[in-house]
């Protein structure tokens, strides 16, 4: 199918285009009131396995906010769950893995299989997503990085400074190790599938990527997404973010991927710097900002686009948007974007 508004696909094709593409990271679910009486109605799991209630949570921001491009409403959790872990999220908590992974013994258990024959309903949920977005925007497809899952499948869940799960890849590096590379074979096959089903881009999210030191980077996380960004780079566009990972820029842009994800404590001089005046670079308003006025969203909009002009720009925000934002401050970001004109 055709895409109607395929600035984002054109920007990831690095060609010039009259205004920077945007969306944002977490834009489906949070904000909306109307994704609030779904989440009221549905448990979380229904929503993501549900064709229908994926259809409308992911395409609500395209309606409703505008935005360049449709991300699939899913969960990086999806893989631990189908490699085998029980995931819970739990309301004002977050999510909850009851049986972390504490052994070897653990890490064997983990079955590609399983995760292959689970993640079967995310591909009706990709066609009915694409049927209502009838080629509007693309569909972008999304999985965790290996390391962040890792995280949550060894701490159990959220932590400030996941000690735990970095105790455990120093005092069992065989079984640390193995497990990435299990989690690395589900994210290359569920990312596959994806495209299969449709999707136009994926995105690694490596959230935890900047708790590390540029060494252990190198050996936990590096290795398994040039992995990931390898197998699929060929079929789709490619876009590596690692949340705070200043360390990590160089090393993506190396692995060409089609774009590359900053955070906002990130600027225009470190970014060009590590991975050159190509690249296309993704970003990186802070959250935080949307806390403000629609007046100055505003300003710090067009400042960042200004900051990047010249380069290739596709604009998001540094990290997920906070749930509690008004509507309006987020209409003020996205209608000042597409109201630039170059
Ligand atoms: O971008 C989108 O809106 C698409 C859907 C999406 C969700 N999670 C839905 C969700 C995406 C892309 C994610 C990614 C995700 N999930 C990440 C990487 C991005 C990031 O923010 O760093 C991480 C670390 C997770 C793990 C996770 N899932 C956490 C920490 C939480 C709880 C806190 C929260 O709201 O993020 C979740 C639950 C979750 N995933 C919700 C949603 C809409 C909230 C629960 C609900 O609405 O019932």
């Amino acid at each position: 199918m055709t895409i109607q508004n395929d600035l984002l696909l054109r920007k990831l094709a690095r060609e010039q285009t009259s205004r920077p593409p945007i969306w944002f990271m977490r834009q489906a679910g949070r904000y909306l009131p109307d994704y609030q009486v779904l989440k009221a109605k549905y448990d979380f799991f229904t929503r993501v396995q549900t064709p229908e209630l994926v259809a409308e949570i992911t395409n609500m921001p395209v309606y409703q906010i505008g935005v360049d491009a449709a991300i699939l409403f899913s969960d990086i959790l999806v893989i631990p769950q189908g490699l085998g872990m029980e995931v819970q999220m739990v309301p004002g908590k977050g999510p909850v893995l009851p049986n972390p992974i504490a052994s070897a013994a653990d890490v064997d258990k983990l079955s590609l299989e399983a995760c292959a024959e689970f993640l079967t309903y995310a591909t009706p949920c990709i066609q009915a997503t694409l049927d209502d977005l009838n080629g509007r925007v693309p569909l972008i497809g999304f999985c965790g990085s290996p390391w962040t899952l890792l995280c949550y499948m060894v701490e159990g869940s959220g932590s400030k400074n996941f000690a735990k799960a970095k105790a455990f890849c120093l005092n069992h590096p065989e079984a640390s190790a193995k497990l990435l590379d299990v989690v690395t074979e589900a994210c290359i096959a569920f990312l596959k599938q994806q495209v299969a089903a449709g999707v136009s881009v994926v995105q690694v999210f490596d959230s935890w990527g900047g708790i590390l030191s540029p060494d252990h980077y190198a050996k936990w996380s590096l290795p398994y997404i040039t992995r990931i960004n390898a197998a699929l780079k060929e079929e789709v566009f490619t876009i590596l973010y690692a949340k705070d990972g200043w360390f990590a820029l160089k090393d993506f842009a190396a692995l060409n991927p089609s774009a590359i994800g900053l955070t906002w404590t990130m600027n225009r001089e470190v970014a060009e710097a590590q991975c050159g005046s190509d690249m296309v670079f993704q970003g990186k308003l802070d959250p935080s900002i949307l806390h403000s006025s629609p007046a100055e969203v505003k300003r710090e909009t067009l400042a960042l686009i200004k900051e990047f002009e010249g380069l290739h720009h596709i604009v998001n925000l540094g990290h997920g948007i906070h749930p509690n934002i008004p509507v309006d401050h987020v209409r003020a970001f996205v209608d000042t974007v597409k109201s630039y004109s170059f």
